[in-house]
């Protein structure tokens, strides 16, 4: 198995007391893109320290931004002599978000050159979508399997406002129209927008600069163009998909977690279906408690867009589920092929399998330790949780695709009980 990173994880264990959850990844590489759009400095807070945004910084670099770490989480970004219009592929491979980068250079300068985004290839993944707002906003495109190139037709610097309708419910489409359209002349309206709450704190972000976005978290947000953006201090939300994640991982062993500096109402999907299992969930301002009763019943989890149960806590909660007693059934509904986590599980015990994007789970009493190789970033976090829970140990390869999207986890899981041991070439 190739990789960097290791995870030894000696399972059996009870997670137990008291943690908090770093800042939301999924929003910060919105965020820190968007800082381009700005005439001045801006302070972006709550950053988690993740590989995603270690890539994003580089990135930044490369375009001529200047970025100073004030501490590990708070970023001081100064984009005036940013005048890069072109993202390498040595930076863009690494990361999805780096598709961020065409929508925030077409905003600023009327044109990008981005190379084909990396990240989670668990799917096609297309940006079709992407693409045809950027052109309803008057943008001339050219994509290939290397390179994304947009610019603003007839030489002109300012795309134009204009109605956009995606086909299907897009983050990603969401947030690059979003960025293409905050400077641009005139008013966008984007019907069939997405909903999750990093769309809500990149409109919030982007209005404390001086943007005017209406209806961020409703499916039509309104966008008037302004001609500058000033600098700003911002903070951002927490992690919803770590706070699940560690909701999960209490609830799959069995133990007693609370979980600090979350917002427990971007979390109810999953509250409502570890309720619905025969688990104690708590829920207060800025915490959620969640406690083992007795014994789990067997649930139906069907992924969708926000508020619905979000397909990125899909593969961690099919972990959970093969402990649980009966029949339970998963069904992916975002990607046709988000099934990476299953064959490892079922090396390491599980009984499962998917049938039309549905993966229908045999509770078994134990999973037993297992060498396992993570696919994927949510794949790597299923794997923790099953081998928090498993008898022995397991090793996990290819651990730095979890170090994608989770700060210091094995730390964090240690503080509350778990045994685990990071093997890396670096401490080799
Ligand atoms: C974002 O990906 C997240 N990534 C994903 O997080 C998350 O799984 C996903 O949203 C859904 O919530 C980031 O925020 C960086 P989409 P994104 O566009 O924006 C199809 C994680 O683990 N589609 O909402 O790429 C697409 O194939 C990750 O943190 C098109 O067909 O997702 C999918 O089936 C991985 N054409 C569906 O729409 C398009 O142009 C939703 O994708 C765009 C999307």
């Amino acid at each position: 198995m190739e990789g960097k990173e290791k995870l030894v994880i000696n399972g059996g264990c009870v997670l137990e007391g008291k943690t908090r959850v770093n800042g939301g990844k999924n929003t910060s590489v919105a965020v820190l893109p968007a800082v381009l759009l700005s005439d001045d400095v801006c302070v972006i807070e709550n950053v988690p320290d993740i590989e995603d945004v270690k890539v994003l910084v580089q990135i930044l670099r490369s375009l001529g931004a200047k970025v100073e770490y004030e501490t590990p989480e708070r970023l001081r970004i100064d984009p005036r002599k940013a005048e890069g219009t072109k993202v390498e592929s040595c930076y863009a491979g690494r990361l999805r978000a780096s598709y961020y980068l065409a929508g925030a250079l077409l905003g600023r300068c009327g044109q990008a050159e981005v190379a084909f985004p990396g990240g989670c290839n668990f799917d096609d993944r297309p940006i079709d979508q992407h693409i045809m707002g950027f052109q309803a906003l008057g943008a001339a495109t050219e994509t290939s399997d290397e390179v994304i190139r947009a610019k603003v037709k007839d030489g002109g610097k300012r795309l134009k406002g204009n109605d956009v309708f995606f086909d299907m419910v897009t983050v990603g489409g969401t947030i690059n129209v979003m960025l293409a359209a905050v400077k641009a002349e005139g008013k966008t309206t984007i019907y069939n927008a997405a909903k999750e709450p990093h769309i809500v704190d990149l409109a919030n972000f982007l209005n404390s600069m001086g943007a005017r976005i209406k209806g961020a978290g409703t499916d039509m947000i309104r966008i008037r163009g302004v001609d500058h953006l000033n600098g700003t201090n911002y903070a951002v939300i927490p992690d919803q998909i770590e706070t699940g994640t560690l909701m999960i991982a209490a609830a799959a062993t069995r133990g007693d977690v609370t979980i600090y500096g979350c917002i427990p109402t971007h979390m109810e999907a999953l509250t409502a279906k570890l309720l619905e299992m025969g688990a104690r969930v708590t829920d207060m301002d800025d915490a959620i408690r969640v406690r083992f009763q007795n014994a789990y019943r067997p649930v139906r989890v069907k992924t969708q867009v926000y508020p619905g149960f979000p397909t990125d806590l899909q593969q961690p909660m099919t972990a959970l589920l093969t402990t649980t007693p009966g029949t339970s059934y998963v069904q992916e509904n975002i990607y046709k092929t988000r099934f990476g986590h299953i064959n490892p599980l079922i090396h390491m015990g599980a009984e499962a399998r998917v049938e039309d994007q549905t993966i229908i789970i045999n509770g078994v009493p134990q999973l037993h330790g297992a060498a396992v190789e993570a696919t994927d970033l949510r794949a790597g976090a299923a794997l923790l949780v099953a081998g928090l829970m498993a008898q022995g140990i397991t090793e996990i390869h290819r651990a730095e695709l979890i170090d994608r999207g989770y700060e210091h986890i094995e730390k964090k899981l240690n503080l509350l009980g778990a045994r685990i041991e990071r093997e890396s070439p670096s401490l080799m």
